[in-house]
């Protein structure tokens, strides 16, 4: 790979990369060059992902929870204290939250859910933002929203609620921050076995992957952390220069195709009935 490293001299910090697309992330965001902050709270697992990523240095940990604008604002300040820079704000921690129906929905749960999802990824977008722009050398801002930030169904009400406000964050944000040369994107994962989706439907990773494979429009590949970390790194690269304001969807065609219709339709189909 060393004639390849797409993120060489980068500085990045990955929220939430203590586990699932955040931890491959900061694999390979540091296998591409990158210098990394994880900025998590779960320290343990946090510590341990850094201390395994090589050379020794290259990775950093930092306590944040994404709810305290003081702990994001400290971990942007631990990118430019240890590494100098900051040119990378992948913003991903992110939880499940209530699953209550809309109709049983308490609005405290709703406002817990958006306090990791929607304030954390806005206090991540402003402190890296304002680094970025005072240091003048631009940057990738990249917010992990989700299939729930495109469709309905794909989650309880607060968390599909939390995700399009994710990405309406990051089109207002890539609509002010342009004219700084800070790219704002998202990345839109469908279903991938994490402890974030394994915990929410109770059912272990390949029963996850086994049941994602079967109701995804594509067949043959299973959707894993690794490549929604692929597709952060393009985003965060120099290979999407002048790719902001996208929503980078990973999702197998699985949110093009209205799929309750178009089954409805083979099986209407398949009877004779056109
Ligand atoms: N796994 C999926 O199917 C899927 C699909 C679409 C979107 N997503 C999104 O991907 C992102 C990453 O989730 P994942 O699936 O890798 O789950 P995960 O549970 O493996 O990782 C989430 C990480 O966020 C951290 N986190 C939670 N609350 C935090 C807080 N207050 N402050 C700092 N860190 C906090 C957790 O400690 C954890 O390390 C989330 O934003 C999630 O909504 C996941």
């Amino acid at each position: 790979m060393a004639g390849n490293l797409r993120l060489q001299g980068k500085v990045a910090v990955i929220t939430g990369g203590s586990s699932g697309i955040g931890e491959a992330s900061a694999r390979l965001f540091a296998a591409h060059g990158a210098s990394v902050v994880i900025a998590d709270i779960q320290d343990s697992a946090g510590r341990s992902v850094a201390a395994s990523i090589s050379p020794p240095g290259r990775c950093t940990y930092i306590h944040c929870d994404v709810r305290d604008d003081q702990q994001v604002a400290a971990a942007v300040s631990c990118a430019v204290d240890t590494y100098g820079r900051i040119d990378v704000m992948f913003s991903n921690a992110g939880i499940v939250g209530t699953m209550a129906s809309v109709l049983e929905l308490e609005l405290d749960d709703l406002d817990a859910v958006l306090a990791i999802n929607l304030r954390g990824t806005a206090a991540a977008i402003k402190h890296a933002g304002r680094a970025m722009v005072a240091a003048g050398t631009g940057g990738s801002i990249i917010c992990t929203a989700s299939v729930a930030a495109v469709q309905a169904g794909y989650g309880p009400a607060a968390y599909c609620v939390t995700k399009h406000a994710v990405h309406g964050l990051m089109k207002a944000a890539a609509g002010e921050l342009g004219e700084k040369g800070v790219r704002v994107n998202c990345v839109s994962p469908y279903g991938v076995a994490t402890p974030l989706m394994c915990g929410a439907v109770g059912l272990s990773s390949h029963e996850v992957e086994a049941l994602m494979s079967e109701l995804a429009v594509l067949k043959g590949p299973i959707l894993r952390t690794e490549d929604i970390a692929a597709a952060a790194l393009f985003l965060a690269s120099d290979e999407s220069a002048f790719v902001s304001g996208h929503n980078l969807v990973v999702d197998g065609a699985t949110t093009v195709v209205g799929t309750h219709l178009s089954t409805a339709l083979r099986n209407f189909v398949g009877s004779g009935g056109v």
